[in-house]
């Protein structure tokens, strides 16, 4: 199967996922790796690593709509069928959504519902949260919200400062989010209105 990640950022998520399919624990093809930011540190992990990296300039086109439509036409000449968003910081159409509908995936850095949005672990922190974790779930129209494959809970410890707690939160997501690739590649999630299945 081939697959891409898209991204705007550091790429850690993304550096493991290149190291499970070099240690064999995802059987699927990297076919590309898109970002929305030229200088996304994400991009050099992906060229050293020999990936077709290719930067898609917002700026370029007029509306939402219109950069969906060339994200498409890339994935499309790279023959890909699933598509991971790894800190990818961009909010897709409906028209996106729609024609890779439960083909798309994205890791939340929270327990959703609980802390939508782009500051979740600085806002569970804030807030005052015990307990906070990571989420991996399916993409859909709304943000943050579709059926949830992974989750994974931790407390919030009195000692935990922000940047610990993100450290935290950080390598959760590097164990949860090959797992759920993993998951998914080999077809062993079952999609049920709300609920997936891991057979
Ligand atoms: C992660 O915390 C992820 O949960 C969120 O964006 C961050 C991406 O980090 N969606 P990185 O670019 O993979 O290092």
């Amino acid at each position: 199967m081939n697959f891409a990640v898209l991204v705007s950022g550091q790429g850690t998520n993304l550096q493991v996922i290149i190291n499970a399919l070099k240690q064999r624990k995802i059987k699927a093809r990297l076919a590309v790796v898109i970002s929305d930011r030229k200088n996304a540190f994400a991009l050099k992990r992906s060229q050293k690593a020999k990936i077709k990296s290719v930067f898609v300039n917002p700026e370029d086109f007029p509306d939402r709509e219109a950069f969906d439509r060339e994200l498409i036409r890339t994935l499309e000449r790279e023959k890909v069928e699933l598509i991971v968003l790894a800190g990818f910081m961009r909010v897709l159409s409906p028209l996106f959504i729609r024609k890779y509908h439960h083909k798309v995936i994205n890791i939340h850095p929270a327990l959703l519902p609980a802390f939508r949005g782009a500051h979740a672990i600085a806002d569970s922190f804030h807030y005052g949260a015990k307990v906070t974790g990571v989420t991996v779930h399916f993409v859909d129209e709304k943000i943050d919200h579709g059926p949830i494959i992974l989750q994974e809970s931790l407390e919030i410890k009195p000692q935990d400062t922000l940047a610990r707690l993100e450290r935290r939160i950080h390598s959760i997501e590097h164990r949860l989010y090959p797992r759920a690739i993993d998951l998914l590649v080999r077809g062993k999630l079952r999609i049920d209105g709300r609920k997936v299945k891991i057979l």
